[in-house]
């Protein structure tokens, strides 16, 4: 069975990686595909290793349905270029940290998250980044968790070709 693994990467890993993990999960499982898709989330900063998603992050994607209470900050490591086959970052930022520490022969698997949202969804056209929600309001949580499901939507249709069969 053909499996792929994806992890996500955002500054802190307490709110928009967390937030991008718990989407993938469920739309992975909605699409059936739970057991072909590893997920897993992680930050380039070494702050709330630990730690629960932010409050915040927790709270707003409760109201849409997705758990992220039993999450845990991590830092991502060089060894997590071996074990996943994209780095999914969410901002220009990470993908400059992470290529510092990404070995040579590894660095196709970086991309960015809003590179996944088809083009025909006009509402994200031009925004190439998640921006980071941690100093912001709530509407920032609200807006990180409708680029994560345009983008995790697009990351499931991307994948499907490699997991058949
Ligand atoms: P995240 O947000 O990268 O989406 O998890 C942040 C979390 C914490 C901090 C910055 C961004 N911080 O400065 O502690």
């Amino acid at each position: 069975m053909k499996t792929v693994s994806v992890c996500f990467v955002c500054l802190g890993n307490i709110c928009r990686s967390p937030t991008a993990e718990g989407v993938m999960r469920r739309l992975v499982e909605e699409a059936k595909l739970a057991e072909r898709v590893l997920i897993d989330s992680a930050g380039t900063g070494d702050w709330h290793i630990g730690q629960p998603p932010d409050d915040r992050a927790q709270h707003a994607a409760e109201q849409r349905g997705y758990e992220l209470a039993a999450l845990r900050g991590r830092q991502i490591a060089a060894a997590d270029f071996e074990r996943f086959d994209l780095l999914i970052a969410m901002d220009d930022k990470n993908v400059a940290a992470l290529r510092q520490i990404c070995p040579a022969e590894q660095r196709d698997k970086i991309r960015l998250l809003m590179e996944f949202v088809p083009e025909a969804d006009g509402r994200w056209s031009g925004a190439r980044e998640v921006a980071d929600p941690y100093f912001g309001g709530a509407e920032g949580f609200e807006r990180v968790l409708d680029q994560c499901e345009a983008a995790c939507r697009g990351l499931i249709a991307a994948l499907r070709p490699q997991l058949t069969t």
